[in-house]
């Protein structure tokens, strides 16, 4: 009988109602499944998905960004020590807003991945259906990457596109697009957490 191939302790970070990180949450509960959920941490105490969180049963701190005033880096040191403390291996940043710095970065490089709605390298940064809509794009969508010091501008591990329909606006746009976050995300954490993709010199590599 062989033993089980430890999951990797994961960490989730979020800024609101943590759809995506139910998301997560939920694939991890399979018993395949590479990645273990171990910590939720939110940068806001009225973020909707630590109650979810906690409903399901796992440990969520909240480290309010704000008394840390426009200092990000000690921010980030009171979110690494707890990171650590838990012992956490991987993190997946959920609706995470707050903009991160090269140190964090890169004391995380290539065990940190985001998901931004869009098809990156289009639409960096906020209100990116908006900017598809008046864009006039035809297609539009969402990527997992993995984090670097350039905002949005990672290694791409997996996209999926939605059509622009007519008549579509922001919101109808939004929805049809996090349909797609809430499946893609899962898949990409399992390729990451197994090892199967990898960031090799600044390369995504697939085995
Ligand atoms: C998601 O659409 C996610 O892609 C986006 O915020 C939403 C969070 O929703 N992330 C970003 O814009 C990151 N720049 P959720 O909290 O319900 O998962």
């Amino acid at each position: 009988m062989s033993a089980e191939p430890p999951r990797r302790r994961t960490a989730i970070l979020i800024s609101g109602r943590g759809s995506n990180m139910a998301a997560l949450i939920a694939a991890a509960q399979g018993p395949d499944y590479p990645a273990e959920i171990a910590l939720v941490v939110a940068n806001r105490p009225d973020a909707g998905g630590l109650e979810r969180a906690r409903g399901e049963g796992v440990a969520t701190a909240c480290i309010d960004h704000r008394p840390f005033g426009r200092d990000r880096e000690a921010f980030e040191r009171a979110v690494d020590e707890r990171l650590r403390i838990d012992q956490i291996e991987l993190i997946a940043l959920a609706g995470f807003m707050r903009i991160l710095t090269p140190w964090f970065v890169r004391r995380w490089e290539g065990r940190l991945i985001n998901i931004h709605p869009s098809l990156l390298p289009l639409f960096r940064g906020t209100h990116t259906h908006a900017r598809a809509l008046e864009a006039g794009v035809t297609e539009h969508g969402c990527s997992v990457h993995f984090v670097v010091p350039e905002l949005d501008a990672g290694p791409v591990i997996a996209q999926a596109r939605v059509p622009v329909l007519p008549g579509d606006d922001e919101g109808a746009l939004a929805a049809r697009v996090l349909e797609q976050e809430l499946t893609l995300y899962p898949q990409a954490l399992a390729e990451v957490a197994s090892g199967r993709v990898a960031l090799v010199e600044g390369v995504v590599r697939r085995s």
